[in-house]
């Protein structure tokens, strides 16, 4: 039965909630759960919350790992458990801004002179983030740097970039982002950057900072090579929990941006969403929502809508943040739960034009999460027809779009922020940490782990070692070509012909590898050598 007007305003005046301290109103009002469900989920919940509380009283909640999960007292550094970790985060902090002090002052400089672009060279929670926050909170007039990214092993994607910065390396600033300091995408990132510097008869070690953990491979490179600076990152803090540590909060600095506003803003969500009352939390509230729309198996995927150019990038970020968190195999008792919630999205009303059709007419496996942004511009709007601005026309395409979907019985959450600053952009990330954490308690896993992750990079290794024994095999036999199965069986691959076949093909495919291709009767007969 389709709810009247007026019973849809009365459920919006039960579910819409505003949170004032922080700037964020949450309407759950089109998700169709019912109204005990709060008070159902209450002994769920209770014991989500105690595992939180637990988690920021420094207990080891990353237990495959044996580790703390600390993100929350980056903004928050007295909550830390130990005060080592409280002075680490504070000395880091007035480190970052003395040294980006410096460097807007010119006082550390590039070989060209002042650092003018900046370089950042990471990959997943070491680059998400910082380009999440670049997009959302970076102005072409203002900004102190230019700021362009690495986050991947793709040559050509690296020759764009390095294209782009021209003759200019010589006033970038390059900081290389890694975690663990061994991360093969960002390592050959920094390598093919360093030769690049080289080329142009530049010292990349002069132009260099590095953010990584303590003694790992990274870090040694910077101290032997004598890099500007280095910042740390500690083990108690996430890849994808890492924006407001050094990770995110150097480049914001570095571009302009206001990091103290950021922090301020995650640390007041914090305190917000540690609120025991659901009623009184928008991140309990977002993780009962996924929990309902999902079935608590993660059911229907979440699309994620901001009607801000600025906000596009968010969810992607939020792809990582929830996707790397949530999609695992086993719960924390061992059973194989395989769970995790599917997120995409792009921007509105941009995504009208695309995808939304589906969303409103075809198979119903989603929910959106709108993000509304009350303020328009910085500057005063002209009128595109008599009485309105474009502006109200993106306030349009939203409210439309949101009123369609629930007329075709699709569910969906709004969030609305009065506007994109560092404050609301440190709101927002701290509320879908929180809200992955809550949700990963619901269901019983480990949200602070990534198995999956370490499964990709080992079977990478696998085929480089193998691609490594082909051309060894093939120089020691030059001239004489051999079908990938012939190759494979040389080197002991025999039962992983495929791989050899994807590897000979792609090595014939560049010329510079000097590999070569006879065509064969099928693709499979091919021959291939070195020449
Ligand atoms: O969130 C995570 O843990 C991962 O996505 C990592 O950030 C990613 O694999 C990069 O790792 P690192 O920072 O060690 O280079």
């Amino acid at each position: 039965m389709k709810a009247t007007p007026e019973l849809l305003w009365g459920r919006f005046q039960k579910y819409f909630h505003q949170f004032p301290a922080i700037d964020l109103s949450i309407d759950l009002s089109r998700v169709n759960f019912p109204d005990d469900y709060f008070s159902s989920m209450e002994p769920k919940m209770k014991a989500a919350f105690t595992a939180m509380e637990q988690l920021e009283r420094g207990a080891v909640s990353n237990p495959d790992e044996g580790r703390r999960v600390g993100h929350y007292w980056l903004r928050d550094p007295e909550r830390a458990p130990v005060p080592e970790m409280v002075n680490a985060i504070k000395s880091t902090i007035e480190a970052i801004q003395g040294f980006v002090a410096d460097v807007h002052l010119g006082t550390v400089r590039g070989a060209s002179g002042r650092f003018r672009k900046l370089l950042i060279i990471g990959i997943g929670g070491s680059a998400l983030g910082p380009q999440f926050v670049s997009r959302a909170l970076g102005s072409p007039l203002e900004d102190r740097m230019k700021v362009y990214f690495f986050d991947n092993t793709d040559p050509d994607g690296m020759d764009f970039v390095l294209d782009s910065i021209g003759d200019a390396l010589g006033e970038t600033l390059c900081v290389v982002i890694s975690k663990s300091g061994g991360t093969q995408e960002t390592r050959n990132g920094m390598l093919e950057t360093k030769a690049a510097y080289e080329r142009s008869g530049l010292k990349f070690e002069a132009h260099a900072v590095a953010i990584t953990g303590e003694k790992s491979a990274l870090d040694q490179l910077a101290v032997s090579g004598g890099w500007l600076k280095r910042f740390p990152m500690w083990d108690w803090v996430g890849g994808r929990t890492s924006e407001l540590s050094a990770v995110g909060l150097l480049p914001a600095a570095l571009q302009g941006i206001n990091i103290t506003a950021m922090l301020e803003g995650a640390k007041a969500c914090d305190v917000v969403t540690r609120s025991p009352q659901v009623e009184a939390n928008p991140a309990a509230q977002l993780a009962l929502m996924w929990y309902h729309i999902g079935g608590g198996k993660g059911s229907k995927d979440m699309v994620i809508l901001p009607y801000k150019d600025r906000l596009e990038l968010f969810s992607k970020y939020l792809q990582q943040l929830i996707m790397e968190s949530l999609g695992k195999e086993l719960d924390i008792k061992g059973n194989v739960v395989n769970q995790g919630i599917a997120v995409y999205g792009n921007k509105g009303s941009t995504d009208q034009h695309a995808y939304v059709q589906q969303l409103r007419d075809g198979i119903n496996n989603f929910f959106v999460t709108f993000v509304e942004v009350l303020r328009d511009r910085k500057g005063t709007s002209m009128t595109v027809e008599p009485h309105v601005t474009a502006g109200d026309y993106l306030n349009g395409f939203f409210q439309g779009t949101r009123r369609a979907l629930h007329e075709n019985g699709r569910e969906s959450i709004t969030l609305t922020i009065k506007e994109v600053s560092p404050f609301s952009v440190g709101v927002l990330i701290a509320l879908y940490e929180r809200a992955v954490g809550f949700y990963a308690s619901l269901v019983g896993i480990n949200a602070y782990h990534q198995p999956g992750v370490e499964a990709g990079k080992k079977a990478a290794a696998s085929v480089v070692s193998i691609q490594c024994k082909i051309l060894q095999t093939l120089a020691k036999r030059k001239g004489k070509a051999a079908t990938c199965s012939e190759i494979a069986a040389m080197i002991g691959s025999s039962s992983d012909v495929e791989t050899v076949f994807m590897i000979c093909e792609h090595l014939a495919a560049n010329s510079d590898r000097s590999f070569r291709r006879n065509v064969g009767a099928t693709p499979f007969e091919a021959t291939y050598e070195l020449i």
